[in-house]
């Protein structure tokens, strides 16, 4: 099979990062028989240098015309201070994943063996695994809410920022919720807010109704301040979670925090039709851009979430998991994940011990 993918290198280690998982790409490619083509998409800080707007015109059209997307990172401090959204990097985050539909967001956290020290939770905390998988609403709810600042009488000025939540919206994500338990330990808590928010409290009654309808999958409530604490201090209960826009962007990092590594970290965002979006949870790192420092793992692992859930190559996806793992197991490091004292490798070397494995 021949691919077409969309390359959003982005800003700061974007792509360095990004070059690497296409080098990896390559490799699996020539070992299974499939090519990829590959389309360079500006967007983000750098478009906003190059054409003066974060979000160039066409950029969804161009990314609808591949089979998926693969983004390095963007944004960064130089860009940070616009009042202007078109010159905001974050405004073209967004506005990709609108345009594209892609309503899911997977982020998994999981505690690799290997890297277990790097853990902050306790050791008996930290001995009972941790793997779970954070589903994000994406493109509903108080981020694509109306957004407004206004005169009072009495009170100075005024901002507002509008949640709301459609059941449509609610159930579709409910639904990938659900079906992705099923395909792991069959577990889902889902996050709200329900004993103050309105749209916390219609989240939790259609959540009750798809529950009785995957009656195989073990279901529970639990309110987002109880889980921010349940987090750091039992991870391990938790398999699925399902949560709101909003409150799965906080919960992500922290969960991604607690397995002590999020340069290992990828993550997926789908939709029904549009291609997926696949790229690494952490940022554009301007400190240690253009250095040869950065992990390009979770790029990486992004294009094996990219094979299993865009492409259906769940052998494809498993032999670069298993070629990461191989690596780190046999104890290489790049900087950010190297234990005081240990030797660490570049971006590169890094990218080419993972080929080696595939
Ligand atoms: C993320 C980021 C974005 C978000 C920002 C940069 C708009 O924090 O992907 O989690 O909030 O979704
Ligand atoms: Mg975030």
């Amino acid at each position: 099979m021949n691919y077409k993918i969309a390359l959003i290198k982005g800003d700061g280690i974007g792509p360095e990062v990004v070059g690497e998982a296409v080098k990896v790409m390559d490799a699996v490619g020539k070992k299974y028989g499939h090519t990829f083509t590959y389309v360079d998409v500006l967007m983000g800080g750098c478009a906003i240098d190059t054409v003066g707007k974060s979000y160039p015109d066409g950029t969804a059209e161009v990314c609808r015309a591949c089979d998926a997307v693969l983004l390095g990172a963007v944004g960064g401090p130089k860009w940070g201070h616009s009042t202007d959204p078109e010159k905001r990097p974050e405004t073209a985050l967004l506005s990709i994943r609108k345009d594209l539909g892609l309503y899911a967001n997977l982020r998994p956290a999981a505690l690799r063996p290997a890297l277990a020290e790097a853990c902050p939770l306790k050791k008996e905390t930290a001995n009972k695994g941790i793997d779970l998988m954070i589903v994000r609403e994406l493109t509903g709810g108080i981020y694509f809410g109306k957004r407004e600042r206004y005169q009072t009488e009495d009170k100075g000025e005024e901002a507002a920022d509008r949640m709301a939540y459609s059941e449509l919206e609610i159930e579709r994500i409910g639904r990938r919720a659900f079906e992705l338990a099923r395909l792991r330990r069959k577990k889902l808590a889902s996050v709200d807010k329900a004993n103050v928010l309105e749209t916390s409290s219609l989240w939790r009654q259609v959540m009750h109704r798809l529950a009785q309808e995957y009656s195989d999958v073990q279901y529970e409530d639990v309110l987002v301040d109880n889980a921010a604490m349940q987090l750091v201090r039992d991870p391990g209960q938790f398999d699925v979670v399902v949560t709101e826009n909003m409150f799965g962007d906080i919960l992500s990092d922290e969960a991604s925090m607690i397995t002590g590594s999020i340069g290992l970290l990828p993550s997926a965002s789908i939709g029904d039709t549009a291609p997926g979006l696949y790229e690494p949870i952490h940022g554009s790192a301007p400190d240690i851009a253009g250095q040869d420092k950065a992990n390009p793992i979770a790029t990486i692992l992004s294009v094996a979430m990219m094979f299993r859930y865009s492409f259906r190559l769940s052998q494809e996806a498993a032999a670069i998991e298993r070629a990461v793992d191989a690596v780190l197991n046999a104890g290489w490091r790049t900087a950010d994940i190297a234990a005081p004292g240990q030797q660490a490798v570049g971006t590169i070397r890094m990218g080419e011990l993972i080929r080696e494995k595939i």
